[in-house]
């Protein structure tokens, strides 16, 4: 999604732009843009495609000590250097992430007295309007096109004649902001500005942001002062860099056993886990009646993993919705049907947005985030933080197993509160999940044989992923991976289901992966994927070690490390992700930032 940030203070602001913009590209962009505040105007340099380019375009551009930049992710009109950020209406000049929903009768009404746009963004008009009520008080302009615009929004604005200020507010859009000796900066998240500071704050909604080198101001609608609340970066950028691995989602992928670690650890408490965090909620989830667990992508898996394991433990109905559904579908949820959502980012505007749902309908809402003082952490009732540490690359990979472990924790918990397991079970889960990064890192020393299977099936078109019970929720992660990187058709299913319709698809050459790692229902996976073989399909089980498999029934074969069961989710999600890092890789891909996705999907 678009990445923003802003610098007003003594040092010059180009490179502090720039590199701030590099910082940000993860976040997935098709064009990016600076404004520099000089002696003699605002000077713009906007490009299309990388910062790379951008670099290059502002060589010969002026510097100054106020400036703002942008890498934008296309909503509003195509992937054009006009439509690219920032924009510029008379003496204001602002970069924005979001969506303006009204922006058409703002248009029209912008029309009415005669001021038309020159892109086709919502951008420009929140532009046109700041500049059309400005009078010489900025913050009266702002404050007032903020009451006029209705959807999500992260503004940082310019105005020509104050070049002492920088001025940003946001609703529903990520921002963070610092100050030091040298300025005050604004940005989209603290990746960017990690160079400058760990200790940081995220504005509240609607407050106006004034920055001055001398540090940064917040008043609210009422011109009130707003004191915010200070979170500290507890990683530094190498934490954000590659570390010599060629792709961060390589290096993301290895970093999963000391990840998991960090987020299971310390909450295992005289042998048990107690999750402490959850005492705001505990009474609701001792008496839940029901269980909706929210969330997009790959944290919609994780859910879809837990449900799993919650009804079997608890005994308790749990519905996994995906977050831009659960919102628009009036959901039966109330105070006895807690809310859990899982997002890495804490800003999908999709969750974001379930989450104000279910608190409007009195739900208590439990969150598993991974971003600290993330919107949905902080509106939430209770949050699971878990510890990933910074994650880069768009697909998400140690996130999922985090989440996974925090899910399969607060199961735990709820099964102490609600009396479904007795102390001994519940140790012998807490001890067993302590293993779990052991598993993961067997898993990841076997990449030399995932990366030959990638390397046989890397030119398929098509693939299939198959399972049963745990496994058809892995499924579903590993065929979204593969589609994110690799740009292949790909789809995943319960392997009974494949016989009513999707075997037809089937024929020479297509993959199949059947994924068999429930002891319960592995022979059953794998006379699914012997139907497919029987049709000319290419097979690749992937097994837990030790498990019968046929020789001659397969094409290729993986094993999963473990005895199976539910620990198998760790060591398996290392083997799907793998298997689609290296076919992107032999694909010649660009792996991080793969096309026409953003890290972090901040707009509906
Ligand atoms: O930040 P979130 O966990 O809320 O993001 C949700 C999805 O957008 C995300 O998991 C997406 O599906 C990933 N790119 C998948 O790898």
């Amino acid at each position: 999604m678009c990445g923003i940030i802003g610098y007003i203070g003594t040092k010059l602001v180009k490179d502090i732009l720039l590199d701030g913009l590099t910082r940000l590209e993860y976040r997935g962009y098709d064009s990016a843009g600076i404004a520099v505040l000089t002696p003699s105007g605002v000077e713009i340099t906007r490009t299309v495609g990388k910062v790379s380019a951008l670099k290059e375009a502002a060589t010969q551009a002026a510097d100054g000590h106020a400036g703002i930049g942008h890498t934008r992710w296309a909503t509003h009109g195509g992937v054009t250097v006009p439509n690219a950020h920032p924009h510029r209406c008379g003496r204001v000049t602002l970069v924005h992430n979001g969506i303006i929903e009204n922006f058409a009768l703002l248009r029209e009404r912008l029309a009415r007295s005669g001021r038309f746009p020159l892109s086709e963004t919502d951008t420009e008009i929140a532009a046109m309007l700041i500049d059309s009520l400005y009078d010489g008080d900025p913050a009266g302009a702002i404050l007032g096109a903020a009451r006029m615009i209705e959807g999500a929004f992260a503004l940082v604005v310019l105005f020509e004649d104050r070049p002492e200020r920088l001025y940003a507010i946001r609703r529903g859009s990520p921002l963070v902001a610092l100050s030091n000796e040298d300025g005050a900066y604004v940005a989209s998240d603290v990746t960017a500005l990690l160079d400058h500071g760990r200790d940081y704050f995220v504005p509240p909604e609607d407050v106006l942001l004034v920055a001055r080198r001398e540090g940064i101001q917040l008043t609210d609608q009422a011109g009130n002062a707003v004191r915010p609340q200070m979170l500290r970066a507890d990683w530094d950028y190498t934490a954000a860099q590659k570390a010599g691995y060629p792709h961060y989602m390589l290096k993301e992928i290895f970093e999963q056993p000391q990840a998991l670690t960090r987020t299971i650890l310390p909450r295992v408490r005289e042998g048990i886990i107690q999750l402490e965090e959850t005492a705001p909620v505990d009474d609701a989830l001792k008496g839940a009646r029901q269980l909706f667990i929210v969330a997009c992508g790959t944290a919609m898996h994780a859910g879809l993993a837990a449900k799993t394991l919650m009804e079997n433990m608890l005994r308790l109905p749990v519905e996994v919705d995906i977050a831009s559904e659960f919102r628009y579908r009036d959901p039966i949820a109330d105070a006895g049907t807690p809310v859990v959502l899982v997002s890495q980012s804490g800003e999908t505007a999709d969750t974001v947005a379930a989450l104000r749902l279910a608190r409007l309908k009195g739900a208590p809402v439990v969150a598993v985030v991974n971003v600290k003082g993330s919107t949905i952490a902080r509106e939430s009732d209770a949050v699971i933080y878990t510890h990933a540490g910074p994650e880069i690359a768009v697909a998400s990979t140690k996130a999922f197993t985090v989440q996974l472990a925090a899910l399969y924790m607060l199961t735990l918990h709820m099964a102490r509160l609600r009396g479904a397991l007795d102390q001994d079970r519940l140790r012998e889960h807490a001890q067993a999940l302590l293993t779990a990064p052991q598993l993961i890192q067997e898993a990841l020393d076997r990449e030399s044989q995932v990366r030959e299977v990638a390397d046989a099936v890397h030119r398929a078109t098509d693939m299939f992923y198959i399972g049963r019970g745990l496994d058809v929720a892995m499924a579903q992660e590993g065929s979204l991976k593969l589609k994110e990187i690799c740009y292949l058709h790909s789809e995943a299913y319960g392997a009974g289901e494949l016989k009513h319709g999707t075997i037809s698809l089937i024929e020479p050459g297509v993959p199949t992966f059947a994924l068999a790692t429930q002891r319960e229902v592995y022979p059953k996976t794998l006379s699914n994927m012997r139907e497919v073989r029987a049709r000319g399909g290419t097979v690749i089980p992937i097994v837990t070690d030790g498990w019968e498999v046929e020789p001659g029934s397969y094409d290729y074969l993986l094993r999963v490390p473990g005895e199976g069961g539910v620990l198998a989710v760790f060591p398996l999600a290392a083997i799907l992700q793998l298997l689609a890092y290296h076919c992107a890789v032999y694909r010649g891909l660009p792996v991080d930032q793969p096309r026409n996705l953003a890290k972090s999907v901040t707009v509906e």
